[in-house]
């Protein structure tokens, strides 16, 4: 989970190029936007893969009930951001949507939850 979350947080950074070039004068390269989709689809699909192993592992190693504790509801509501973020960027990419800011605030909130989320998941450590 640390290396999804450092992979998330390049995206991030790369999106924030993005973001920079639209609002400046500087041209934005395709160089760039190639750059933030390449880090952001696999932060994606890490992420949540770690979101489905969470609760397995609970059920299968450690006998609780799934999503009992505060870091299994956190974690709910980071997929379901980034679930967003990643449909808002795929319309983004095909051209269909132009709202650059929805897709921006919600990566930011889901990486900002997924911090939180990191900091609530170690005192689950065995
Ligand atoms: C970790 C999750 C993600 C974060 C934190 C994130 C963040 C950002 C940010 C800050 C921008 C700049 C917005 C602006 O110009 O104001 C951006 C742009 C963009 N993102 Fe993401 N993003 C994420 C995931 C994705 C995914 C999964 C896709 C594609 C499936 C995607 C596609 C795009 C596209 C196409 C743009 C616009 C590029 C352009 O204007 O040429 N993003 N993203
Ligand atoms: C460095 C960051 C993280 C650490 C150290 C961590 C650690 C853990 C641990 C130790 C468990 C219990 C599994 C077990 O021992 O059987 C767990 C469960 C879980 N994790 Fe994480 N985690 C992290 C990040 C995340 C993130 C970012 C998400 C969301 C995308 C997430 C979602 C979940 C979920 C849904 C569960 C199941 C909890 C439950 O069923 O109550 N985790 N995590």
């Amino acid at each position: 989970m640390v290396a999804s979350l450092t992979v998330a947080a390049l995206a991030l950074r790369a999106g924030l190029v993005l973001r920079r070039s639209r609002r400046g004068d500087r041209r934005r390269t395709s160089l760039s936007r190639r750059a933030h989709l390449r880090l952001a689809k696999p932060a994606v699909g890490l992420l949540l893969a770690g979101f489905i192993a969470g609760p397995l592992s609970v059920l299968a190693l450690r006998d609780w009930q799934p999503f009992r504790t505060f870091h299994g509801g956190l974690g709910m509501l980071v997929a379901g951001l980034l679930i967003a973020t990643a449909l808002m960027g795929r319309r983004l990419e095909t051209g269909r949507s132009r709202g650059f800011d929805a897709h921006a605030l919600l990566g930011l909130l889901a990486l900002l939850g997924a911090a939180v989320a990191a900091v609530a998941g170690f005192i689950l450590l065995p």
